[in-house]
């Protein structure tokens, strides 16, 4: 029963540690000896003990410091005081202090082996009870864990949605109305607004808001040292009902993202809510700054385009007035389409360049007074491919460059470069074509008069579904005819 059983014997009589010694190791169990404290300390050191017998006497200390000393280190190890007196007060003191039982001397050895495997089994339970206890904070900590780790993972997510949504932001879209989207979106619904500087004034007010406009359409005012801090120390302001974090664009606010608070929110959470604001807001700039840098590459890329322009135009006087006007319908057919931003800007980029490739059509040709023959014809068409390459050269208008090759597509497949048809045209070259065709037809050439506003009409709806896109047709017939200002003669 107490086979393997490891025992600490301390007595500072030899005679009685050999005695219980050879008892114990009857019995199976290993047996260590010490005769004074200090020794059974350097004992327990060396040695793992499960049971340690001790003297309440000894030489160098008294066996209830050597026992405060042992439950110290290892409060599952059992601790037999032995004492020769009955002392009640120190008996007392040593249960107090954790010692499992107490023998008297001389010893009887039948209720020594009793108080031993009463110990060993006191050993094992406390064991357990310390395994169980562990076990059980070890919950405690993995569920405090996991809950922080719920919470990193709902913020890691969060963020990569702002990225992820940041991402399909494109340079050409409305970024402060998607910006307020994603915050919104972010934040469950809650409202969100843009803010600006009224310098006059010291405040901030709202120009775009997106959900409650009652909570957010107001005006908020600070003295004037801390709208002047605001623009350059980019603090966030936290009101009673608002978090409002910077848009810092080169160092310099451009104004601010708002955010609805919850009511009644803890400290913590707002915390965060915060720092996933200002990772919107940290976004939003960038996107914005992009949007800068693009409008700038876009103004120059156009100078380039009108360059470009200006130096057909001296060849060909048609194309000058030709490209103006179509244009002009284009954008206006676009605006009755129902097209969207960035259809209509593709559209004033390109209408007024869609002629570009004729740069690359011989003079005999292109300056020609009379018509084409079909040889001449077919070199004439390549203008679509010209012009798709060398707009296509501007990075950002690759897509842009599809709608001058396509130009001269017509809608029954019959057209050129590639006979696409339907809707497999870009609406935006289906537009100019319709805008195309009629303005050459109402503008006298050298070799034929132009034809009447009725006439050319007339023709474009002869040629619907079959050239021409119907829909596109119908809109640009209807809109001609209402517009009823058309005099021959003041497009040619
Ligand atoms: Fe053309």
């Amino acid at each position: 029963m107490l086979e393997e059983t490891k025992v600490l014997v301390v007595d500072d009589v030899p005679d009685i540690v050999d005695m219980l010694a050879e008892f114990l190791k009857l019995n199976g169990c290993h047996v260590f000896k010490a005769y004074n404290g200090q020794e059974a300390t350097k004992v327990l050191n060396r040695e793992k003990a499960d049971i340690v017998i001790a003297d309440i006497k000894l030489p160098d200390t008294n066996g209830i410091s050597l026992l405060e000393r042992i439950k110290l280190e290892d409060p599952t190890t059992p601790v037999i005081m032995m004492t020769g007196y009955f002392e009640p007060n120190i008996l007392v003191e040593s249960m107090k202090k954790g010692a499992t039982d107490f023998i008297l001397k001389p010893i009887e050895f039948d209720k020594l082996l009793l108080v031993l495997l009463r110990a060993k089994r006191e050993k094992e339970l406390l064991t357990e009870k310390l395994r169980i206890q562990d076990s059980l904070e070890d919950k405690k900590k993995i569920m405090l864990l996991n809950r922080e780790l719920q919470n990193k993972i709902k913020e890691l997510t969060a963020m990569y949605q702002i990225s992820a949504k940041f991402n399909t932001v494109r340079v050409h879209e409305d970024v402060f109305e998607k910006v307020l989207e994603i915050t919104k979106d972010i934040f469950e619904g809650r409202s969100a607004a843009y803010y600006i500087f009224d310098g006059e004034k010291e405040e901030i007010f709202p120009v775009r808001i997106i959900g409650d406009k009652g909570k957010m359409e107001r005006r908020i005012t600070f003295d004037g040292n801390l709208t002047k801090d605001l623009r350059s120390l980019k603090k966030h302001i936290e009101l009673e009902d608002l978090f409002l974090v910077p848009l810092v664009i080169r160092s310099e606010c451009i104004g601010f993202l708002g955010l609805e608070k919850k009511k009644n929110e803890k400290e913590k959470s707002a915390q965060e809510e915060l720092f996933l604001l200002k990772l919107i807001a940290e976004k939003a700039s960038t996107q914005i700054e992009n949007k800068m840098l693009y409008e700038s590459l876009f103004d120059s890329i156009i100078q380039t385009l009108n360059s470009l322009i200006i130096s057909i135009n001296r060849r060909d006087a048609y194309t000058q007035g030709h490209c103006g006007r179509v244009t002009r319908n284009s954008l206006k057919l676009a605006n009755l389409m129902g097209l969207s931003d960035y259809e209509r800007n593709a559209l004033e980029v390109i209408s007024p360049v869609h002629d570009i490739g004729k740069i690359g059509i011989p003079d005999s040709i292109l300056l020609k007074p009379g018509r084409l023959t079909d040889e001449e014809y077919e070199i004439m068409k390549n203008h679509s491919l010209y012009g798709e390459e060398i707009i296509s050269r501007f990075e950002i208008l690759s897509n842009e460059a599809k709608i001058v090759r396509y130009h001269h597509e017509r809608y029954d497949g019959r057209g050129y470069p590639d006979h696409l048809s339907s809707t497999d045209i870009p609406l935006s070259a289906r537009i100019i074509a319709v805008c195309d065709a009629y303005d050459a037809m109402v503008t006298d050439r050298p070799y034929r008069k132009a034809m009447t506003k009725d006439e050319a009409v007339a023709e474009i709806i002869r040629c619907r579904g079959t050239q021409f896109d119907p829909e596109v047709a119908d809109v640009f017939v209807d809109m001609i005819r209402r517009e009823g200002q058309f005099k021959k003669g003041e497009n040619g």
